[in-house]
């Protein structure tokens, strides 16, 4: 649910440059992401956003350019506030990266001993099951990753981006190789997830349908810079034929 009471910046990215070695991936990015918003980002494959979702988190340096997270610009804080800030953010990856040899409880567990934080082991275990519960995997959590089906692989992601209460989700492909049912259901819990946890989220993908039902506004990202930025009927209406593009079929 939109909170538009405040309209608080949460995410605001400035004139971002990134390039490796010749390649241009993103010239003079900007972009604000409010709070309680469900910001899709569209783009074809090697548009580049993979490489903003890890510039806006701190994972790769920008060559140039300002990432506020929070208030906070990222380039003024050292290691340790820099760490901070990242809690609060939730990553869930592209093609859900879990660790294998854990279980799906061990996968949740790992980012909550990590937190190192005061809670005790049986706290941590109520809220591995609450996030499971949430995320529909509550009888899955003592199966390993290779016994999980892609759509269940994609819950685990989430689920262990969860486990931490992060203020913003950044979602990489969400649905990426799902049949569309299970794509379907797993856009249906973007938006639980929102509704429920509150969060501010930017979900890159290029499945029209996600970005259709998840979105509350979309930027589209091609030839390195944005090329729209609205609703998902403003752009449907919009004449662009790079925008229109994303509509047909
Ligand atoms: N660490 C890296 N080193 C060099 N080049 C990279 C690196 N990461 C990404 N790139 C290049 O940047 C471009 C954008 O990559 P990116 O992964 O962001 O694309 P994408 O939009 O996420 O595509 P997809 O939809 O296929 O996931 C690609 O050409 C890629 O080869
Ligand atoms: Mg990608």
């Amino acid at each position: 649910m939109m909170d538009h009471t405040r309209n608080e910046i949460i995410i605001k990215v400035e004139h971002l440059y990134k390039s490796f070695k010749s390649e241009i991936v993103l010239s003079d990015i900007s972009l604000e992401l409010f709070h309680g918003e469900n910001l899709v980002v569209l783009g074809k494959s090697g548009a580049g956003k993979s490489v903003l979702l890890k510039c806006i988190t701190g994972l790769i340096p920008p060559d140039k350019g300002d990432i506020i997270l929070f208030d906070h610009n990222i380039s003024d804080l050292n290691e340790d506030a820099l760490n901070n800030l990242k809690k609060r953010i939730g990553y869930v990856f592209q093609g859900a990266a879990l660790y294998d040899s854990m279980s799906v409880r061990e996968n949740l567990l790992f980012p909550l001993e990590r937190a190192e934080n005061e809670i005790s082991h049986k706290e941590k275990g109520f809220i591995i099951e609450e996030i499971l519960e949430n995320v529909g995997l509550k009888d899955s959590i003592n199966k390993m990753p290779s016994e999980l089906s892609g759509g269940m692989r994609k819950r685990a992601g989430l689920a262990r981006a969860l486990v931490l209460r992060p203020e913003i989700i950044m979602y990489d492909e969400p649905t990426t190789g799902l049949d569309p049912a299970t794509s379907h259901e797993i856009s249906e819990l973007i938006l639980q997830v929102q509704r429920i946890f509150r969060t501010s989220s930017i979900i890159v993908t290029h499945d029209m349908h996600c970005a259709r039902l998840t979105s509350n506004r979309i930027m589209i990202l091609e030839n390195s810079c944005f090329i729209a930025d609205g609703t998902y009927e403003s752009l449907r209406k919009n004449k662009t034929k790079s925008v229109q593009d994303y509509f047909l079929n």
